[in-house]
């Protein structure tokens, strides 16, 4: 009989998804390597610093000390581990389309070192047949020739960072696995970080899920988008025709308008969908639909706001608060708000911004909420924001968020 490996995880990638990955398994016993490319986030980690606003610097310094954890470039340590995680980036290419070079990448280098009996695991988001048709191939291909036996599955990570209620050990882990032994070993894996682990048929049932959750949020915000246009046209009140609709008590779930879809899921996992359609012949034209509605949006949210300006005032102040994609957290990537600015800078405004969690953004840094402005935008509620200094200027605040209402230079989506 093999003997049992030891409680070794090496993660790739520690960043939103295998750093918050690293401290629950660190917490449920195991002993974690995470791997990353990036050397400067890697000496930033073992510094005891996170990158990450979920995972506080205690806890990982608490983890650092005990010697649970530690990160490193070095691929090598992969010998060690009883179990790889991959979790590194999935974004689109400039043509909109998947681009897996981060992931390939991460599968060749950790081929060269992975041991008899280890589990592979892919959390990182893509189109069905990944696992199976891209990285299982590439890790057979470069794989040591003494390794014999090795074990697949896909777990699409459900993180939502940011969230104080739903984490790695609450939120329930879909796992497809490429035959019955990978399944054993990835439940028995999950079981020992997650509270409840669901297993399906196969990867590509698990990785279509995970496609399906998010774009189920896609077109549900640019369903309300539209809505919100429409409503505004007839001066009603979008977020109490939403309360009211959510009075029924089945077959209506809120969503909320904003300035659009940003972060590294919901405006790039839909289009993994509509990329796969088209591979395989079909089409997805209800959710490309949805994609172009929400891309439309930080336009029409500069013109609402330039629209409360005295049209007289030629090249007018806005200030915009809150530049990240959402709520509680410092991340800008994919920013509706991005798009937003470079409208108003089109149309002769002169912009500012004001975020405590993002210091600097488009060769630009956040400015303080006294900055003198024509109009205000509230694209993103951060924490920590007084809002109050707003309202006490003479200024109209598009909001975008329902953080602010029943005031006279309050103006809702
Ligand atoms: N961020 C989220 O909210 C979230 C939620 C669920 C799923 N996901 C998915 O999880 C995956 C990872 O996303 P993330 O937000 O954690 O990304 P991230 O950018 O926060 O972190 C990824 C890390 O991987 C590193 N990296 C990139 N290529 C590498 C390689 N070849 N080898 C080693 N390290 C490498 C980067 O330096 C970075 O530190 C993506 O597929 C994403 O769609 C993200």
């Amino acid at each position: 009989m093999t003997p049992q490996k030891p409680q070794i995880l090496a993660i790739i990638g520690q960043g939103y998804v295998g750093l918050p990955l690293a401290m629950a398994a660190v917490e449920a016993g195991w002993t974690v390597i995470g791997i990353d490319n990036f050397a400067a986030k890697v000496a930033q980690i073992n510094g005891g610093s996170s990158p990450v606003e979920d995972i506080s610097d205690t806890e990982l310094q608490v983890a650092i000390s005990n010697g649970a954890y530690n990160a490193t470039t070095d691929f090598s340590v992969v010998s060690q581990a009883s179990v790889v995680t991959i979790c590194v980036p999935t974004p689109l290419d400039s043509n909109r389309e998947p681009d897996l070079t981060l992931l390939r990448s991460a599968a060749t280098c950790i081929a060269s070192y992975v041991s008899n009996e280890t589990l592979i695991v892919s959390e990182s988001t893509s189109y069905p047949g990944t696992l199976r048709d891209v990285i299982i191939p590439i890790v057979n291909q470069h794989k040591p020739q003494s390794t014999r036996i090795l074990y697949f599955a896909c777990a699409p990570e459900r993180v939502n960072p940011g969230d104080a209620n739903w984490n790695q050990k609450n939120t329930p882990r879909l796992i497809g696995a490429i035959d019955a032994e990978s399944l054993t070993k990835a439940l028995a894996f999950y079981e020992s970080i997650c509270d409840t682990a669901i297993s399906v048929s196969t990867p590509e049932v698990a990785e279509a899920a995970k496609l399906l959750e998010n774009t189920f949020r896609l077109v549900n915000i640019a369903l309300i988008n539209e809505f919100t246009q429409i409503c505004w046209m007839s001066s009603i009140n979008i977020h109490e025709v939403i309360d009211a609709a959510a009075s029924k008590p089945y077959g209506f779930m809120p969503f909320r308008p904003g300035v659009g879809v940003g972060g590294h899921c919901i405006p790039i996992d839909p289009l993994y969908l509509t990329w796969w359609a088209r591979q395989i012949g079909g089409k997805a034209e209800f959710v490309e639909l949805a994609d172009s509605i929400n891309q439309a949006m930080p336009v029409y949210v500069a013109e609402r706001a330039l629209s409360l300006i005295n049209p007289s005032i030629k090249n007018p102040k806005v200030l915009i608060l809150g530049v990240a994609y959402k709520s509680g957290v410092g991340d800008v990537r994919e920013t509706p708000v991005s798009e937003l600015y470079d409208h108003l800078i089109a149309k002769g405004a002169v912009v500012a911004w004001h975020d405590p969690l993002v210091q600097s953004w488009k060769n630009t840094n956040s400015v303080n909420l006294q900055w003198e402005c024509d109009v205000a935008i509230l694209a993103t509620n951060q924490p920590g924001m007084d809002l109050e200094k707003i309202l006490d200027a003479d200024v109209q605040i598009l909001d975008c968020t329902n953080s602010l209402r029943n005031h006279p230079k309050i103006n809702p989506l």
